[in-house]
């Protein structure tokens, strides 16, 4: 019997799939070169994402590089404390939701930043100290965690809870006068609310691996995963300016991080400064990124220099008039030389065979395999039979779609299926899973709308 050529029939979740070896060509070919940030860091496992300010979410021009460019998405302060529990008990989500439907409407995963944090508090948690403040901070992490589960990504569930200088020890705050346990008592909240989104603690001056603050946060780290506290990810903020250049051991530190069995990921990035030697130093946090299989993804801190909370310093990607600077020709440049950090040649194939949808909806989604990780693989579909496409993508639990790339993707409230539309970038569109140890490929549907 010729395998290739059989026609096989499967049902799955009550609708028949066809599924034909002869379609599936795999793609293993290398990346193309993305002419954007997110498509190019997205084709190599990674995600490139910025910080939005609702307040400019209607201004096109800010709007069409964001969608353009990058695929993550965090609040700048829209889901801070303040912003999210304006009185004791009473939440407001609106502005938060603002950015979070923006994201979701243009495909684009969030970052949710932040659940616990000494500064912007509001002013009722400001005044409170002890065992009231410790359960009015829980409440907080688990209500907000509760409202947007199934929406985040990963949160940054600890904000900037290390001092600065010499001591390595922890900022004295009316949180950590609380008592030391309690940024494990939020993370075990943020799990409990939110089981399927990444839980990071995040910081900055935690770059240069001898500094004793970096050191500091590596212990706590060291320790919650010997402990059993769960914890994900280590957030970098990366804010850099002369005074706090970028470390030359840049590499070491997230390295030295991921091998604690945690994620690290550049979280608030911009480094100020012009012209090449500006541009240098994203290369080199790029490459730093590139070169740590667990480092899962950039995010730096704002669209244009004029939209920065450091505006002065001119410190991002784009100049106050939109225009790309030469800082992201060298990110977008080094981005497109990245090859996989961690190819596993050993890895497990997909435990399921691709699958097609010529069913009776007007179009045919195919499947192709891209590059895989120990950790996460690449997926590309194409689309035949219409142009006014709608694919399902389904996932199988723990897998996770951490990118996606020419596509216009909205997801279910499990976030196991995705459904994409065209973003008028042609037929074909691809995504990131994060796979958790299931390798199975994704089922696919097509219907035209
Ligand atoms: C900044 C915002 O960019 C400003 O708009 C706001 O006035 C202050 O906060 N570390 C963080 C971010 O974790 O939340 C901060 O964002 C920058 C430093």
């Amino acid at each position: 019997m010729n395998r290739q050529r059989r026609w096989r029939a499967a049902t799955i979740t009550g609708m028949v799939v066809v599924m034909t070896a002869a379609t599936a060509v795999l793609w293993q070919g290398t990346s193309s070169a993305g002419t954007t940030l997110g498509v190019s860091a997205a084709e190599r496992g990674r995600y490139f994402g910025t910080a939005i300010a609702g307040g400019r979410l209607s201004d096109s021009q800010y709007t069409s590089i964001a969608n353009r460019e990058f695929n993550m998405i965090t609040a700048e302060n829209e889901m801070k404390l303040d912003a999210t529990e304006p009185n004791q008990g009473q939440f407001s989500f609106g502005s938060g939701d603002q950015i979070v439907n923006w994201a979701v409407a243009n495909g684009k995963r969030v970052r949710g930043h932040t659940l616990a944090w000494h500064s912007q508090q509001p002013s009722w948690m400001q005044r409170m100290e002890g065992s009231s403040l410790r359960q009015a901070m829980l409440n907080h992490v688990t209500r907000v965690a509760t409202y947007y589960r199934g929406k985040i990504y990963a949160w940054d569930v600890v904000n900037e809870a290390f001092a600065d200088g010499s001591s390595g020890a922890r900022r004295d705050s009316n949180l950590q006068r609380t008592g030391n346990d309690w940024i494990e008592a939020a993370f075990r909240a943020a799990r409990s609310a939110d089981p399927n989104a990444k839980l990071c603690y995040n910081d900055y001056n935690t770059d240069n691996w001898s500094h004793a603050k970096t050191q500091g946060v590596y212990r706590m780290v060291q320790d919650f995963k010997s402990r059993g506290v769960p914890i994900d990810c280590v957030g970098f903020q990366a804010h850099f300016n002369s005074g706090n250049p970028v470390p030359s051991n840049y590499h070491t530190t997230l390295q030295s991080f991921a091998d604690l069995g945690v994620d690290v990921q550049i979280t608030e990035l911009d480094i100020e400064g012009s012209g090449s030697s500006q541009a240098d130093q994203y290369r080199g946090i790029v490459q730093a990124c590139q070169a740590v299989a667990r480092c899962t993804g950039i995010t730096v801190w704002g669209v244009r220099d004029s939209d920065s909370w450091r505006a002065s310093g001119t410190p991002l990607l784009f100049n106050g008039n939109g225009q790309k600077k030469a800082a992201y020709d060298a990110v977008l440049a080094q981005l497109n030389t990245g090859q996989p950090t961690n190819p596993s040649p050993s890895s497990p194939g997909p435990s399921t065979s691709p699958t097609t949808d010529p069913g009776g909806g007007g179009c045919t989604a195919t499947y192709s395999e891209g590059q895989k990780w120990n950790d996460r693989f690449n997926g590309q579909v194409t689309v035949t039979g219409s142009s006014n496409w709608i694919v399902t993508v389904t996932v199988g639990s723990p897998q996770r779609i951490t990118a996606t790339w020419n596509v216009s993707a909205t997801w279910d409230s499990s976030g196991n299926v995705m459904t994409g539309r065209p973003n008028g970038g042609g037929n074909t569109f691809g995504f990131t899973v994060q796979h958790g140890g299931n390798w199975a490929w994704p089922t696919l549907t097509c219907r035209t709308s």
